[in-house]
């Protein structure tokens, strides 16, 4: 994540984010007493909740406008700005390890993520948890094959920016890196966005900036046109729209 982060956007119209990651918190369980790491917290709101489980919670974020947020909404609690690819328990001024990390909708984001699983692996105690949810092999593939296909039309580029493994895929890596699975899932999970028919609009604007980044600010509103004419027929149902999420849930444990 960058600190082309607009976090207040975010917070106020992306709350979904936070709303799914509760059920990922059922499959963290944190003990009272047990200190966790929350990789990729954004604006702290499930740091939050990992607190009030009792837990000793320290939220880490790329973005210092996630962070600056998060300390803002949570001042009691502990953010960092740090970089999961390089981080490290003496980067951060912490002696001992964690007895579990916690990440919900941020792993996406990191390359490579070879060096994630390493970094992450290194934070965890012996037998310390993983327990996370990102997106999975598939996601959002109607929202970017849509703004692909505008953007080619337009002669103007289009990038990727995120890493949408298998489970397969990401359950060697982690093994490969010292893990050992117990639990990952692949599943579809459509997101209603919240604003109505500005939903597509908005998601695209929060999470894909680089989309629009050579669109002059005139013909946005046309470029958003077409893609929600493409991606009508897919991901507009009951008057909403809906992103085409499809999540990878995995628990692993460090050997
Ligand atoms: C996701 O949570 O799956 C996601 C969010 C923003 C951009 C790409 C994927």
């Amino acid at each position: 994540m960058t600190d082309s982060w607009n976090a207040q956007r975010y917070q106020s119209q992306h709350a979904f984010v936070w709303e799914y990651g509760r059920g990922l918190l059922e499959l963290l369980k944190a003990q009272p007493r047990s200190r966790i790491l929350d990789l990729g917290c954004g604006t702290g709101q499930l740091t939050a909740q990992i607190a009030e489980q009792g837990a000793t919670v320290l939220g880490l974020d790329a973005s210092s406008a996630m962070i600056a947020q998060a300390q803002e909404n949570f001042p009691t609690l502990e953010f960092a700005v740090a970089d999961v690819t390089t981080f490290s328990l003496a980067s951060l001024n912490i002696t001992e390890p964690f007895d579990a990390i916690f990440s919900n909708a941020a792993l996406h984001w990191i390359k490579p993520p070879e060096q994630a699983a390493e970094r992450m692996f290194a934070a965890l105690k012996p037998g310390g948890r993983l327990i996370l949810e990102m997106g999975g092999y598939g996601n959002i593939s109607g929202i970017v094959q849509a703004t692909q296909q505008v953007l080619q039309s337009w002669g103007l580029p289009f990038s990727h920016p995120w890493y949408f493994p298998s489970l397969g895929e990401y359950s060697q890596l982690l093994e490969q890196h010292g893990f050992r699975v117990q639990m990952a899932q692949l599943f579809s999970r459509p997101t209603r966005l919240e604003a109505g028919r500005l939903g597509l609009e908005n998601w695209i604007r929060q999470f894909g900036a680089a989309w629009i980044e050579h669109i002059p600010l005139e013909r946005h509103s046309e470029f958003f046109a077409e893609v929600a004419d493409l991606a009508r027929g897919t991901l507009w149902q009951e008057e909403a729209w809906f992103a085409d999420y499809v999540r990878l849930r995995v628990v692993a444990h460090k050997l």
